[in-house]
């Protein structure tokens, strides 16, 4: 195994054994439940909102190494964005995690994120992966509702 993949690797599991920003937020202005139904994993993203900045977020929520680890590193990046930011953030991840094309595009740098590069090549935990950005996505949308990955 390459030093870069196990250095991934490590930082993959250290957000699974200490998840980022993993608790229930009270006073959320916005939430959504994401659901995986291939495994039938769950969780909820919350965020505070303020003047369109994301002032707060966290998840809570059961499932793999990969979408807790997922969950944990967007919450860490998109924390002080801009609801606008945070989207492309999410279509950029998308596409760093379906699209074999993409290499270095423009726009705000994935930083951390690409440690999760590497989930591409397995398409069944794509969806892992993407579980809390679909769920974040909802709740920006302030909808308040459940979302699946499918
Ligand atoms: Fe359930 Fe990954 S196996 S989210």
């Amino acid at each position: 195994m390459s030093d870069l993949r196990s250095l991934y690797q490590e930082v993959i599991l250290d957000h699974k054994k200490r998840p980022r920003n993993f608790r229930l937020m009270e006073s959320a202005d916005f939430w959504a439940d994401g659901h995986n139904p291939l495994c039938g994993d769950k969780m909820t993203v919350f965020l505070k909102i303020d003047d369109e900045i994301i002032k707060d977020v966290s998840f809570q929520g059961e499932g793999c190494a990969i979408s807790m680890a997922s969950a944990s590193l967007m919450t860490e990046i998109i924390k002080g964005k801009s609801a606008q930011e945070a989207e492309c953030l999410f279509s950029k991840f998308h596409r760093l995690m379906t699209d074999d094309g993409l290499t270095h595009t423009s726009g705000l740098p994935l930083g951390k994120l690409e440690v999760l590069a590497g989930v591409k090549e397995f398409p069944m935990r794509v969806k892992c992966a993407t579980l809390a950005w679909h769920t974040l996505h909802t709740a920006l949308d302030h909808s308040n509702q459940v979302v699946t990955t499918e």
